[in-house]
């Protein structure tokens, strides 16, 4: 019998840790998200009739965001400051859900004009009563080298992703504390827990919301029906570069080329749906390599740095050779 379960082990253990190598190398989300996606709830079941506000719904992730919410069932307030395209994303959620006009409220909003963020909040709370979730979505990034950057840029940045977040969650939580229930949910970047060259200063917002929702979750344990969650994504597909801040607030992102080796913008969503439904309070989402880059800084950051190193590198001549910064990590980057 002893044989018997030796053999099987030798055996056992390594077929199991090969089954995770591969899972791991195939994988595009950190494992208690996969996990979630596999055997958890899944997102039409938990958020079918939530009233979910999604700031940034006027491109990219917040646009797909809305659309797969919208097909959950859920009710949406849809944020940004171009109301002709919230209007538009609408209008496309309608035609492909079952949700009612009365449903969807466009609400205008610029994270940055601070003061008129506790006005909103009561118009959405007339509007549908309560608010179940927030998804601070809305941002911009940065492709510039520090040395040529303005500090007004940084200022900007800061302006923009941290306080302009941190403003509307102020003015939300406390409709949640309230209820005793709700999802704060921030999207934050992979870059939000390592460093980028060409992103000091959109690195560094994010740092600052990882900081604060890491800490604000600790402050509200007194809620434990309070989900405080934040979403950390690679490269996906979207309006990102071509919004980014460059060297000078005036100055806009020159190329910002193409965008078709990043993860799709709706497999990157799908994920953030599965993570909200699961009560996951951080999601790392990313294709390969950037996955592995977050196991090696959560658990290797001596080796993470000389990783780092060599692809902040590439970056660096990926932007200099008219590339998008995150093209052609293997390859020498073409020019035509
Ligand atoms: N795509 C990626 O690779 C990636 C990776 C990691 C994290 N993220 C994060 O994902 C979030 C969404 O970005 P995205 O990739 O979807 O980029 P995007 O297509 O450029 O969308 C950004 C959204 O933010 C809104 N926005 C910008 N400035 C605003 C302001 N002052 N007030 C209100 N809304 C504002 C934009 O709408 P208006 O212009 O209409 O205001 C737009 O709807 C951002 O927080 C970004 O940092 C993206």
């Amino acid at each position: 019998v002893m044989d018997c379960c030796l053999s099987f082990l030798w055996y056992f253990i390594p077929l199991v840790l090969l089954i995770h190598f591969v899972c791991f190398i195939v994988a595009d989300a950190d494992f208690t998200l996969l996990r979630a996606s596999l055997i958890g709830h899944k997102p039409e079941a938990k958020l079918k009739g939530l009233v979910v506000w999604i700031t940034g719904a006027s491109s990219g992730i917040g646009e797909e965001l809305a659309y797969q919410l919208a097909k959950c069932g859920s009710r949406l307030i849809l944020s940004a400051r171009r109301e002709e395209e919230l209007n538009r994303v609408k209008c496309h959620c309608l035609e492909n859900s079952s949700l009612k006009d009365e449903d969807i409220l466009v609400l205008p909003l610029d994270l940055l004009e601070t003061t008129s963020h506790e006005h909103k909040t009561k118009t959405v709370i007339q509007h549908f009563g309560h608010i179940d979730v927030l998804i601070n979505n809305g941002g911009r990034s940065q492709r510039s080298l520090f040395l040529e950057t303005s500090v007004e840029v940084y200022r900007a940045l800061m302006e923009l992703n941290f306080l302009g977040t941190v403003s509307i969650t102020k003015q939300v939580l406390p409709h949640m504390t309230q209820r005793g229930r709700g999802s704060v949910v921030t999207v934050s970047s992979i870059v939000g827990l390592a460093g980028a060259p060409l992103s000091t200063g959109y690195s560094a917002s994010k740092h600052a919301l990882q900081g604060f929702f890491n800490s604000l979750r600790t402050e509200l344990t007194d809620f434990p029906k309070i989900l405080i969650s934040t979403v950390c994504p690679g490269p996906v597909q979207s309006q990102i570069v071509s919004n980014a801040f460059t060297e000078e607030l005036s100055k806009p992102v020159a190329l910002a080329g193409s965008q078709e080796h990043k993860m799709p913008t709706s497999r990157c969503v799908h994920l953030m749906l599965v993570g909200i439904a699961n009560g996951v309070k951080e999601m790392w989402i990313a294709q390969q390599p950037f996955l592995s880059m977050y196991y090696a800084w959560q658990y290797a950051p001596t080796f993470a740095w000389a990783i780092t190193n060599m692809m902040g590198r590439k970056r660096v001549q990926n932007f200099k050779a008219g590339l998008d910064a995150d093209s052609a990590y293997f390859t020498k980057p073409k020019t035509s």
